[in-house]
């Protein structure tokens, strides 16, 4: 079998269809000039539920066989193609884990598809709070101790949601998380929208699989080469029973005309780390290991040598310096900065980093974050009660009805159903002062519960 079915039922088409009397309305191109003006070849690849193309809601032809592809070379035991991105993974996955109800454990740093997941699935959501590096503030994941912990507190518990790794690239204790959840009898969910690459190279943390996880979003566009907004879903052999509320819950939530650009970008990206991408990362490793200053975050754990994150007072001047050089990072917000180094970049791309972090003074010390507020109402509920828009300065009191995190570290400051401190609210206003990108406030406003 040709490891790329898909691309080659495409291209066949293309070969062999004259006149494409079926939607998209651009037929291939001639029907958007502007378009096909701009990417003459590609619109072509823009096609549909044709019969020979298969069909991603009841797969059994081409789009099949590039899914078992996928779950061969990740070793799962199935693989679900995905356009709505890594969040439609989380709640595909969240459905399924917790198909037999029971309440969610998540790491107060997830990513907020996990509420999306939570409304959903009508599930309760219980928090465990990351450790943080003390040097940088930066968020480490939850320890196994403190999952254990949590589970033993909240019986109900049926599956445990982490990131595998976090935005800055640190790797949490993925193995002895899921001895601890598999204990309790608890489903694993790795949330690996920056960890797809995972596994593929000796100086790269191990796969989520690999680590005893039973579902891993696989964010494909992060770091796996694929488009933007690819996604894959893998299932490990205690989730691949759940395929068929995977399936329910992709059939509920997902497009019924996913896009088969991204569809062929995931089938290539597969393909290209199954071959090319290995020996890529190799030299982007290299280089990337070597553009060390002492500035850098650098936590007691495995972390992805590509992310190169740094804190430093100069954050903002030295970002805007190299991007006077043509040189464009992921972020940059108060005092830190990261910078993703995409598959394949050498040396020399990476040279005006180098140079800017060889000079860095270290770090500032890291922001002290308030103790997070007493949960007062179920985050679910919290979530889906009235709301209303107030300024933080009148907020104190009041129940959170959002996720409000400074970003980084990206660790919520406030969760939905959490009562608003004082020192919360003085937190978030002092971060925002220095021009920490803020998420969840709008023009100093924050979505409370309306009581
Ligand atoms: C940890 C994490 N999970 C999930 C997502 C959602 O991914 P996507 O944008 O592909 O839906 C993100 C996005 O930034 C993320 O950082």
């Amino acid at each position: 079998m040709s490891d790329t079915p898909l691309t080659d039922a495409i291209r066949r088409y293309r070969a062999t269809v004259a006149a494409r009397l079926h939607v998209p309305s651009h037929g291939g191109g001639p029907g958007s000039p502007g378009l096909e003006a701009l990417w003459p070849d590609l619109m072509g690849w823009d096609v549909t539920e044709q019969p020979e193309l298969d069909d991603l809601s009841h797969p059994d032809g081409p789009i099949a066989s590039a899914q078992a592809l996928a779950a061969d070379f990740f070793g799962a035991e199935r693989a679900f193609f995905l356009t709505g991105g890594a969040t439609l993974g989380v709640h595909a996955a969240v459905f399924a884990a917790l198909e037999r109800g029971g309440a969610l454990l998540a790491a107060r740093d997830s990513h907020r598809s996990l509420l999306g997941a939570a409304a959903v699935r009508g599930c309760e959501v219980v928090l465990v709070d990351p450790e943080r590096d003390l040097s940088s503030g930066a968020s480490t994941g939850p320890s196994a101790a403190a999952v254990a912990d949590t589970i033993g507190r909240w019986p109900d518990v049926r599956a445990v949601l982490v990131n595998y790794p976090s935005y800055l690239g640190v790797a949490p204790d993925l193995k002895g998380i899921a001895m601890a959840a598999h204990a309790a009898g608890a489903l694993v969910i790795a949330d690996t929208a920056h960890g797809a690459h995972f596994g593929l190279h000796p100086q790269l943390p191990p796969a989520a699989l690999a680590e005893g996880a039973d579902f891993v979003v696989a964010g494909m566009h992060k770091t796996g080469g694929a488009l933007t907004q690819a996604a894959i879903l893998l299932l490990g052999p205690a989730a691949a029973p759940r395929a068929g509320s995977v399936e329910l819950a992709l059939g509920l939530l997902a497009t019924s005309s996913p896009s088969y650009l991204l569809l062929v970008s995931l089938e290539q990206a597969v393909h290209d780390l199954r071959t090319s991408i290995p020996g890529l990362l190799h030299t982007s490793i290299q280089a990337a290991v070597a553009v060390q200053g002492p500035a850098r975050i650098k936590v007691q754990r495995p972390q992805d040598p590509l992310r190169i994150a740094w804190r430093s007072d100069a954050a903002g001047k030295l970002a805007d310096f190299l991007a006077l050089k043509g040189v464009r990072g992921e972020y940059v917000d108060g005092d830190t900065a990261l910078y993703c180094v995409p598959f394949g970049a050498g040396a020399q791309d990476l040279e005006p980093l180098r140079e800017t972090l060889a000079e860095l003074p270290p770090p500032p010390p890291p922001p002290v974050v308030p103790p997070r507020g007493p949960q007062r109402i179920a985050p679910r509920a919290a979530l889906l009660a009235r709301r209303r828009r107030t300024a933080l300065e009148n907020a104190v009191g009041t129940i959170a009805a959002d996720v409000v995190a400074p970003v980084p570290p990206g660790i919520p400051a406030l969760w939905p159903g959490e009562r608003i401190t004082r020192e919360v609210a003085g937190y978030l206003e002092s971060e925002a002062a220095q021009g920490r990108r803020i998420m969840g406030i709008d023009h100093e406003q924050v979505w409370v519960v309306a009581e």
